[in-house]
């Protein structure tokens, strides 16, 4: 691992200029990226250390998560500045591994791995087969090298990926890992939009009919807050009424389990927390947005 900063090197300092004591638990926070980084994995970052004595991060661009070779070899590798953003949103450690480090004999290996099951079956993961398998591979390895070194393990990912942070959850549970996974929320414009370096590919026009899909999950949220019955059909219309905006999907499911939640569920007030997702292309991008459906109060 290389450090970022001299302290973390030696394990004499925290990084922020304060030792644990000699006993106390030391938490670590570890933040998985592939690199390429930007703004919003120095916030991730930035979160962790906020929230732990140590914070690793690791860069591996994981050929496992990758459906199409050519997208694979033409992911971005941005080694140095990954580094220096790292280093200025707080981590004490950055993790490189090269493949053959983590997959010892790829393509041949690995022959063991972890199985997302249903839950990477369906939304993104239906038009990305083998995705969140690969996902769930590395960063249950991940875990596995980070973790013994840590008395408590966080590990932080975008709730902007909802279903990766949903399947992850699901890792550590099923799978007994000694992990806490936190998601840390979205960032949006003063409009609503969720913030993505996919937003630069749009034009003016693009940019305001993107708008329509955190309308569409503002009306459901609201919806649930106030106890009322929430409208997916009346969310997806929205969307469908929007020129230039070709909607994917628009569902909302259990938070958990990922399984859609139909008219018994979504028909009167909300018993327990839902979440709403939703998929479109915008050309020339496609775009992705999710919000929590509080359950009603009382
Ligand atoms: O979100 C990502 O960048 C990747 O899917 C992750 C979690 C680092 C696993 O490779």
């Amino acid at each position: 691992m290389r450090a970022l900063v001299a302290e973390a090197a030696t394990g004499t300092g925290t990084g922020t200029g304060t030792a644990p004591a000699a006993d106390a638990p030391v938490t670590v926070g570890f933040v998985p990226t592939m690199g390429a980084l930007h703004d919003g994995h120095a916030s991730l970052v930035r979160r962790a250390r906020a929230e732990n004595d140590v914070v690793v991060a690791s860069i591996f661009v994981n050929p496992l998560q990758f459906g199409d070779p050519a997208d694979l070899e033409h992911y971005p590798r941005t080694l140095e500045a990954d580094l220096d953003l790292l280093g200025a949103a707080g981590a004490d450690l950055a993790f490189a591994p090269e493949v053959q480090e983590m997959y010892p004999g790829y393509p041949d290996a690995p022959i063991v791995t972890v199985s997302a099951g249903r839950m990477g079956e369906v939304l993104e993961g239906a038009s990305r087969p083998g995705h969140f398998d690969g996902v769930a591979t590395v960063v249950a390895k991940l875990w596995n090298i980070v973790g013994p070194a840590a008395p408590v393990l966080r590990s932080y990912f975008g709730q902007k990926d909802a279903q990766q942070v949903a399947v992850l959850r699901r890792v550590a549970r099923d799978l007994d890992v000694a992990v806490d996974v936190r998601s840390v929320p979205i960032v949006r414009s003063p409009e609503g939009l969720a913030l993505s370096s996919r937003n630069t590919r749009l034009d003016a026009e693009g940019l305001e009919r993107a708008l329509v899909l955190s309308r569409a999950l503002r009306l459901l949220a609201d919806a649930s807050a106030a106890g009322r019955p929430v409208d997916v059909e009346a969310a997806r219309a929205m969307v469908r009424d929007e020129p230039g905006v070709e909607l994917d999907h628009l569902v909302v499911v259990d938070p958990e389990t990922l399984q859609e939640l139909g008219p018994d569920t979504l028909g009167g007030p909300l018993r327990r927390e839902a979440l709403a997702l939703v998929a479109a292309h915008v050309p020339p991008v496609r775009l992705i947005d999710n919000m929590v459906l509080p359950a009603a109060a009382g």
